[in-house]
């Protein structure tokens, strides 16, 4: 099944399938500059939480390859900014700050037990292919887990993209919908198209669509229709980060369909890395939302369709944990009490499954 490949470390560079083209077009472009990289990413040349950390990873790779530093301690005197200008693209997305602090680990590693170059720059890259090598298994096991939960028959729904595009894997939420599809689970996908970006319409449709699983496109205003309607099993999404206490900051509309589908008796669920969980915020309140320019709200690919008016652009939204049944994630899954469930994941370690 065909399984799109948003981000690749090439001897070349950094080669990203640029996400603001698709579906009209699959423009690729190769980068070899850490300024670059952060570029693309505060301008969503590619984007989706585990994604942006793949992203962030190879560019602190690129920043130290590509640096002109001769000794061990210049090297460490210019790390600091090639970490900074990664880490100020997007702000909600804990996995940047994740694969940066992942990062910033390895290099200290490094240079503490070598002072030469050559292996440290090896090292880097190898940790950054290393995250993303990682961030592929991990979507396997979040689908695995999170197959059992999908209907053997019936409709599903999503939110923006949480697929391929968004991981470098197979997907969190898409990633779940694809597993149990090649279960053989017959399930057909509602995709509300996700305004103003159209995540839902330009790169899950795409992805859906190239991946043989059936779909039906909806505006984001049918969301309620549809739930309500009782044709609907489950709905499943990705999330940018999980507070200690279960909230979930995710792409701006998953609240109001989380609330909708606690009203029409729909499970809703989140699928995501442990990588997303931020369990030093309490709760939501304190999750830092990406305000993204208004002309993303007043334009559609750069066609004006509103006067010259203000207009506003939250990026995410935060859903309390009372309206998720359940949070799937590659060490298991976890349910309310989340302060407690999540705390179990976040310390049971890499390898060790737990189910909750
Ligand atoms: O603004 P985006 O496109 O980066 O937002 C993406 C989302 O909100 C996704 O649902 C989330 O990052 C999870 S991706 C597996």
């Amino acid at each position: 099944m065909y399984v799109a490949q948003p981000i690749e470390w090439t001897d070349r560079g950094v080669v990203m399938l640029d996400q603001r083209m698709l579906p009209a077009e699959e423009v690729s472009y190769t980068f070899t500059g850490y300024r670059e990289v952060a570029k693309a990413i505060r301008d969503m040349v590619i984007r989706g939480a585990p994604a942006i950390g793949v992203a962030a990873a190879m560019g602190a790779a690129l920043g130290v390859l590509h640096s002109s530093a001769t000794s061990v301690e210049a090297l460490r005197e210019e790390f600091p900014e090639i970490c900074d200008t990664l880490a100020k693209t997007r702000p909600t997305a804990v996995d940047l700050f994740w694969a940066l602090e992942r990062m910033k680990r390895r290099f200290a590693e490094l240079a503490t037990q070598s002072s030469d170059l050559a292996k440290i720059k090896q090292g880097m890259v190898a940790e950054a292919q290393q995250v993303h090598l990682e961030k592929k298994a991990t979507d396997e096991a979040i689908g695995s887990f999170g197959a059992e939960f999908m209907p053997s028959d019936g409709q599903v729904m999503t939110q923006c993209n949480a697929g391929a595009l968004a991981t470098g894997g197979i997907g969190t939420a898409l990633g779940v919908i694809r597993v149990a599809f090649q279960q053989g689970k017959k399930l057909h996908v509602l995709v509300p198209e996700t305004r103003p970006y159209l995540q839902g319409a330009r790169l899950t449709a795409w992805e859906l669509h190239r991946g043989g699983i059936p779909l039906t496109l909806i505006t984001d205003n049918m969301v309620g229709h549809f739930l309500k309607t009782g044709k609907v099993g489950a709905i499943v999404t990705g999330a940018d980060r999980i507070a200690a206490n279960g909230d979930t900051a995710n792409k701006i509309g998953t609240y109001q369909i989380a609330v909708l589908a606690k009203e029409n008796k729909v499970p809703f669920y989140i699928a995501a890395p442990v990588s997303t969980f931020d369990l030093s915020m309490p709760d939501g309140d304190h999750i830092p939302i990406e305000e993204r320019t208004a002309a993303e709200v007043t334009h559609i690919q750069g066609v004006r369709i509103a006067p010259d008016v203000h207009a506003a652009h939250p990026a995410f939204d935060v859903t309390p944990a009372r309206y998720i049944a359940a949070i799937f994630t590659e060490r298991g899954v976890a349910r309310a009490p989340y302060t407690e469930s999540l705390q179990a994941l976040a310390s049971s370690g890499q390898s060790a499954a737990v189910a909750l």
